[in-house]
């Protein structure tokens, strides 16, 4: 039987340059010879797929911030039932553009239901399928709102301001502390080059 593979997530707020690191880490690792599974959140799968778009169209009211913070992590269990866990047995990498650690710090550090709450109505979804590294893309802060407003087609969530996305931010910096091992906080200033060589530097311990 092949060895499980590895499972890796990549987040950060807006405008931190994530979608062009996705892509550059999974190429980096290819030519490391490493079978790479690329896949977002939320969606990642059909059913999960459905419900970005219920989640990420409409006013901003149109969920309570209960039942946000639960369609998340109903799209998360569909998307790890049928896409990630699948993958890891047969041995592939997962990189994953956002996965919980998005819902902790969204609608758990700023949407004020607490990051411990939120961890709590995700665990039954994702049960042995956490990330075994979680690499987040940090920029000062005026520099993230600075390339967030640049950013076109603001969604649901991406559009709420600055107040909230700066408590995004704060999140995932309470959630790096609390978990240091699994969650490092990369630099993603400068050269994109340069970000790309930071996370691969922070996968070194996990690399053939
Ligand atoms: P997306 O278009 O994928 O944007 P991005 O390039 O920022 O990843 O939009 C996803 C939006 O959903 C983004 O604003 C972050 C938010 N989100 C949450 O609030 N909670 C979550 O659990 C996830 C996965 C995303």
């Amino acid at each position: 039987m092949s060895q499980r593979g590895r499972f890796i997530s990549l987040e950060g707020g807006e405008g931190v340059g994530k979608s062009t690191q996705v892509k550059a880490l999974a190429d980096a690792l290819r030519q490391r010879g490493l079978d790479v599974l690329v896949t977002r959140e939320p969606g990642g799968s059909e059913g999960a797929e459905k419900i970005r778009e219920l989640l990420l169209t409409g006013s901003d009211d149109r969920w309570s911030p209960e039942s946000e913070a639960l369609l998340f992590a109903a799209a998360r269990a569909d998307h790890v039932a049928k896409t990630i866990r699948p993958a890891l047995e047969a041995g592939r990498w997962v990189l994953s553009d956002r996965f919980v650690d998005s819902s902790l710090a969204y609608q758990g550090g700023a949407g004020d239901l607490g990051i411990e709450a939120v961890r709590a109505i995700n665990a039954v979804g994702i049960g042995e399928d956490f990330p075994d590294r979680t690499l987040v893309l940090s920029l000062d802060e005026g520099a993230e709102r600075a390339r967030a407003r640049d950013a076109d087609g603001s969604d649901r969530i991406g559009g709420r301001p600055d107040d909230y996305h700066r408590k995004v931010t704060a999140a995932f910096h309470i959630i790096a502390a609390a978990e240091p091992e699994r969650v490092k906080l990369v630099d993603a200033s400068g050269a994109p080059e340069q970000v790309t060589k930071r996370l691969l530097e922070a996968l070194q311990d996990f690399l053939p």
